[in-house]
């Protein structure tokens, strides 16, 4: 949830800042703006809609200024308008501020600041940061070269909630102040430059050593230095971490969308996250796990906790990590999980997924699942994130950046990841798996299962163009397949705005079957040969109703009765989900499309969900 970049350097920072929003405005696209170190003082530019807007203003291309702020928002408090975007400045017009989080106490600070004279024009909770600062900065009766610094650590001392914040100050032209806290943001280290920035993709350009920054870690940047100081503003020392991502994975590259792009990049990304981990004769092994046999036999159970399409990712591998290795396994919603008082403690072993690393329920449900005394472990996409510093243990899919906000290769290597370590643990307790051969065979045939299932596009868009003016689309399945249903209903909404329900098969006849009539679409997901029979009686069933129906499916059926067959390769049933969410996906890709709709950026969505 927003976006936030920064630069510090002898080039003209505002061509640098506005490509960088580009690149980040997946976080957030209601509004947008800059701050630059102009001759005559700090200059504002900001207007609410897209980053494009920006560049319209009158004014832009005449900022000479080489240092700078930047932010891309995505609307928590005030609507998108000029004065709720970003920057913000203080009364005095002595700070500018950008701000990534939620400020919780922002009422009670900005009586106590109203009541020392400052007056505000916006209706965000960004505001009273500037001006705090401010506050802090003139009651300060020091004039040495930490001034500013204090001034920034003492209001952040009173801030309550979740911020990334990048500060200007007129009295200090060569200097730019960064903290966070539970928000993400990192600074990748030039030759006499430096570039701020909330993930690494949107700077991955410019250079590949990164410094990572904990909690309330303050930094005092110019051109050529970054100097960092723990809260008590004490100095410490930080080495940047060279990142190898490949920068072109953050561009289009000749696909009209990012989502689509991500699709077709899943045979990659399921290559490169199983890597060396395994080979068909030998054990799996992770390089940051040392799990024992004594540890995994200890526990009562395992909790997978994540928000959203992560989410789903767990539900797929509860199947596997419980037959597997026959430990209980519960998957939760962390926004549920961390305010339920959930039983942990250290017999719990507690998996926390999440492609950013940055969402903040996830974030604190592992806090919470380490207060209780359980070991963590961390799924993300992205290296050094906040979830994988914060974590016991921490592994990695290996998808490469995703940029669309609905999330597709994400998802198909977390589950893959998920059903390696569920292995990997069933191995380390010796238990007695015969099929386990079989399952690792046929997760390294994935990749090319991927790319035959991604030729099948043309029949799926074949089906979207019948179906993309419908108000209501169901997903049914039942066992695996119904944790495929429901991440393909979260797929549709996301993108295309279609209400759309996922249901376990055999509950259809409970209640929603009552919506069912004339010309309803229903998709049915059957690739378990145990169930497929029980599933077919169930689209019988909207089928005499009169329902429109698309099936997918790896087994050998009679196709007479659907509208629509999608044939998959076959698999092993736990990891039968990567190769059936794939048609979906393109089901909701093209919907979107036929609908002219953005598909990457999706109303009232952003990439990263920093704030709960
Ligand atoms: C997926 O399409 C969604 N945009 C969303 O549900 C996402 O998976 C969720 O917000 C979790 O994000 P994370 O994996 O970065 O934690």
């Amino acid at each position: 949830m927003c976006g936030i970049v920064g630069y510090i350097g002898t080039k003209k920072a505002s061509p640098i800042l506005i490509n960088g929003l580009l690149r980040l405005e997946y976080r957030g696209y209601d509004s947008a703006g800059i701050s630059t170190v102009e001759k005559n003082g700090l200059s504002i530019m900001k207007d609410k809609g897209r980053v494009l807007n920006l560049t319209k203003l009158e004014g832009i291309d005449d900022l000479e200024g080489t240092i700078g702020i930047a932010h891309t928002r995505w609307a928590t408090h005030g609507k998108p308008s000029p004065e709720n975007s970003h920057p913000h400045q203080d009364n005095s017009k002595t700070f500018s501020v950008v701000h990534n989080g939620i400020i919780e106490n922002y009422h009670e600070l900005r009586k106590f600041l109203t009541d020392k004279g400052y007056t505000f024009y916006s209706q965000t909770d960004t505001e009273v940061i500037p001006n705090l600062i401010h506050y802090y900065y003139t009651n300060d009766k020091q004039n040495d070269t930490l001034k500013f610094l204090r001034a920034v650590r003492n209001a952040c001392f009173d801030l309550k909630g979740s911020f990334a914040l990048e500060i200007l100050c007129k009295n200090y032209p060569d200097n730019m102040i960064v903290v966070r806290k539970d928000s993400p943001l990192v600074i990748g280290k030039g030759m006499g430059e430096n570039y701020i920035s909330s993930d690494i993709p949107a700077i991955l350009s410019f250079t590949k050593d990164f410094y990572l920054l904990n909690d309330l870690e303050f930094v005092i940047l110019s051109r050529n230095e970054a100097k960092f100081y723990n809260k008590d503003l004490e100095p410490i020392d930080k080495k940047p971490k060279v990142i190898e991502w490949n920068a072109s994975s953050a561009e289009k590259e000749g696909y009209e969308d990012f989502m689509l792009k991500e699709i077709y990049e899943q045979p990659t990304a399921i290559r490169e996250t199983i890597g060396a981990k395994f080979s068909e004769n030998s054990k799996c092994e992770f390089e940051n796990l040392n799990f024992t046999k004594e540890y995994l036999s200890s526990l009562n159970k395992i909790y997978i906790v994540a928000c959203g399409t992560a989410m789903h990712a767990g539900l797929v591998a509860k199947n596997a990590i419980e037959k597997l290795c026959k430990i209980e396994t519960e998957i939760d919603i962390a926004s549920e999980f961390r305010y339920r008082d959930p039983l942990v403690d250290e017999k719990t072993l507690c998996i926390f997924i999440s492609q950013s690393g940055e969402t903040a329920d996830t974030i604190a449900a592992l806090k919470l699942s380490k207060e209780k005394g359980a070991k963590t472990l961390a799924i993300s996409n992205v290296i050094g994130s906040s979830i994988t510093r914060e974590a016991d243990y921490a592994i990695y899919t290996h998808a490469g950046s995703e940029i669309a906000v609905a999330s597709t290769k994400a998802y198909t290597s977390q589950v893959v990841l998920l059903v390696i370590l569920a292995i990997y643990f069933a191995e380390i307790l010796e238990l007695d798996n015969s099929y386990v051969t079989n399952l690792k065979k046929e997760i390294l045939e994935l990749p090319k299962k991927i790319e035959e299932t991604l030729k099948l596009s043309e029949k799926i868009k074949e089906f979207s163009k019948k179906v993309y003016q419908e108000h209501d689309i169901f997903f049914i399945g039942r066992g695996i397949d119904e944790t495929v249903a429901k991440e393909g209903s979260l797929k549709l909404k996301e993108i295309s705005y279609i209400h759309s329900e996922s249901y376990a098969a055999g509950e259809l006849k409970h209640g929603p079957i009552a919506l069912i009539e004339n010309g309803v679409t229903v998709i049915g997901i059957m690739t378990d040969p145990n169930l497929v029979e029980k599933t077919i009686s169930n689209i019988q069933e909207v089928i005499t109703r009169g329902a429109k129906t698309l099936v997918i499916t790896n087994q050998p059926i009679d196709t007479s009765m659907f509208d629509m067959m999608i044939q998959i390769p076959d698999t092993h049933p736990f990891i039968s989900p990567i190769l059936s969410i794939i048609p979906l996906q393109l089901f909701s890709y093209y919907i979107s499309k036929e609908k002219g709709l953005d598909v990457d950026k999706p109303r009232n969505l952003a990439k990263s969900v920093t704030v709960e």
